[in-house]
């Protein structure tokens, strides 16, 4: 077990560069199963959840190498349609496996996957989707056990909310189907761009990104490539709110400002300056932030649910009282009562939690409830007087390289420790 210990109320100050995207990341590392050929990926994370998703690759036969930020991967050889239980359960969005090794093999075999922090993780759309091109599915004992007598053929798909995971699914199933699929109500993320980028490097013929509509011709096989995955906007949005709470002056480069249009908005409401480049942001907080019109967050272009608890923990600094509805998870709100400990105040009723910004936080020992919901309580920590311990980092682990020497190299007192 490690922990975090935080000595907070210094300024943040200097210069960043924004890791690799983890939504971006996994989706793509999944597709590598679909190229005969070695794929090079750059600006891989050392993420906990990436580790997991090459082990589902070498778990199926693909021949993988991972370092300093490279993964080399080379599907030629998959030899396996089966994804073990245990490998399923580390990591929710392992269900993005099903659509490529689905391709791929014309079949698979996985469990449901695991856990359930933020609450109720359906893959109905994903199932349904599937179905649709030609999958006959059974689920047997929490297994999923799909085949596609007829082979899989591309379809239209109407998704009832732009589910990204669903989204994923069904462009890398589609990628290999005879014939086209179309997407409607698609999920816009900059992460959908990416994977559809990512497919056309290989070979595939995807039209429409982050549209809201993609285009799928099927192709017969798909060839390795070189490809670097976009910077993180979540890692951007978090340590934007971290100097937002503590005050201070980051610059983060890489990080591409038109991908946090909702975020940067909240921002500049709560008084903070921030510059755009084409790929850096110049980010500014010289006096308290101020609190702002409500947050609702909502499927991209709207404010993203991975930043709600960050900016959260910014708000809990801010002068007035600012209101944040979650809409896409039914629990995630979590990090709430660690923020408290730590002096916040605010109240939750369902989805709604009102925050009323206090003059000072306090250090506190608490414990990360959740990935986003650890990182916002190291940015509240940050901005806290005295010191806090954050437990349980594993879970930050899960999004952020090394988060400790991120803040310590902008001057936070900051220190990891094995418990
Ligand atoms: C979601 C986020 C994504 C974020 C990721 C990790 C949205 C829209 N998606 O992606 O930005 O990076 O979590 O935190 O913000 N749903 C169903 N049936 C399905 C699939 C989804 O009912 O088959 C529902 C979910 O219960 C949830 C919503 O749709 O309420 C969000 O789904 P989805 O975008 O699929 O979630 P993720 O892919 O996990």
């Amino acid at each position: 077990m490690q922990r975090l210990i935080i000595k907070g109320g210094k300024r943040l100050g200097g210069e960043l560069t924004v890791q690799g995207a983890k939504n971006s990341a996994l989706p793509i590392l999944a597709a590598c199963v679909l190229a005969s050929g070695e794929v090079r990926l750059s600006n891989i994370p050392a993420l906990s959840d990436v580790y997991a998703a090459i082990r589902i690759m070498n778990s199926l036969g693909v021949k993988t190498r991972f370092s300093n930020g490279v993964v080399t991967a080379d599907a030629s050889d998959i030899s396996q349609v089966s994804v073990e239980e245990e490998l399923m359960r580390r990591m929710r969005s392992s269900i993005v496996f099903l659509g490529a090794v689905l391709a791929r093999t014309g079949e698979c075999r996985l469990s449901f996957p695991g856990g359930c922090e933020l609450g109720p993780r359906p893959i109905d759309m994903h199932l349904r989707a599937l179905r649709q091109m030609g999958v006959v599915i059974n689920e047997k004992h929490g297994e999923l056990i799909c085949e596609s007598p007829h082979g899989i053929r591309g379809a239209v798909i109407n998704l009832p909310f732009p589910s990204v995971g669903a989204t994923e699914n069904i462009m890398l199933c589609a990628a290999l189907a005879e014939g086209e699929t179309v997407i409607n109500n698609a999920a816009r993320e900059p992460e959908i761009d990416d994977l559809g980028r990512f497919l056309n490097k290989m070979g595939a013929r995807v039209i429409g990104g982050s549209s809201g509509t993609v285009r799928i011709k099927g192709v017969k096989k798909l060839h390795g490539c070189e490809y670097s995955v976009m910077p993180d906007r979540i890692c951007a949005a978090t340590f934007m709110s971290a100097a937002a709470a503590a005050g201070g002056e980051i610059v983060l480069n890489g990080a591409r400002a038109a991908d946090l249009g909702a975020v940067n908005e909240v921002f500049r409401q709560a008084g903070c300056i921030v510059g755009e480049d084409r790929d850096r942001i110049f980010f500014s907080a010289r006096t308290p932030p101020r609190a702002v019109r409500n947050i609702t967050t909502l499927p991209y272009p709207g404010f993203p649910t991975d930043a709600q608890a960050p900016v959260m923990a910014m708000l809990c600094k801010a002068k007035g009282t600012s209101v944040v509805t979650e809409t896409i998870f039914s629990s995630r709100f979590r990090h709430v009562d660690e923020l408290a400990r730590m002096g916040a105040d605010i109240k939750t009723e369902g989805r709604t939690a009102v925050i009323t910004g206090a003059d000072k936080l306090y250090g506190a020992s608490v414990v990360a409830p959740d990935l986003r919901g650890g990182a916002a309580l190291v940015c509240a920590a940050l901005a806290a007087d005295g010191e806090s311990c954050v437990s349980n980092v594993e879970l930050i682990d899960r999004g952020y390289e090394r988060i400790e020497k991120t803040f310590a190299a902008l001057g936070a007192d900051i220190k990891r420790e094995n418990r």
